[in-house]
């Protein structure tokens, strides 16, 4: 099937197959590799991209079912050589450990901070809870998630200015 898609700004129009999955088309016909598979079966979040701005495991979508839309990867946040602002909070926060969870719970952070600029560490864990992390034990990733929170409302006050 020929698909038409939108990733991190750039239009491709590719011929798939219609079991292929969205996260073995962002790697292996895009070269898209920050998205990465943890588990295959739903559970890790790691896969985690934006399908039209909202947070889906890539490994549970097919790449048909991001025909004609938008689809945002870990590789897509950064602008003009600068990291987003949840981006430089996992790294200023020392967010994660060995890395592979992190590119989709950056993704799932940008997603939760979207629908709630000022989350409490409560509805962060709440939010996160689709990602999965062996290592850090996730106090920094909440302490990221918060502080990615209020870099971003200083950054739109900025903007307002
Ligand atoms: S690889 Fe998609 S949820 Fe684990
Ligand atoms: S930093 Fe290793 S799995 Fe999260």
């Amino acid at each position: 099937m020929r698909i038409v898609v939108t990733v991190d700004g750039a239009v491709y129009t590719d011929d798939v197959e219609p079991r292929l999955l969205l996260v073995h088309y962002l790697r292996e016909r895009l070269g898209k590799v920050g998205t990465v598979v943890g588990c295959d079966t739903s559970n890790c979040g790691a896969c985690t991209v934006l399908l039209d701005g909202k947070s889906v495991k890539s490994c549970s979508v097919l790449a048909v079912q991001a025909d004609d839309r938008a689809v945002t990867t870990v590789e897509g946040l950064a602008k003009d050589g600068a990291l987003h602002p949840v981006q430089e909070a996992f790294r200023e926060t020392h967010a994660l450990q060995c890395g592979y969870c992190t590119p989709g719970m950056i993704m799932s952070t940008v997603d939760l901070l979207n629908e709630n600029p000022d989350p409490d560490e409560e509805q962060v864990r709440h939010g996160l809870e689709g990602n999965l992390c062996r290592c850090t034990g996730y106090q920094n990733i909440v302490a990221a998630a918060q502080d990615a929170a209020r870099r971003m409302q200083g950054t739109q006050a900025e903007d307002a200015r």
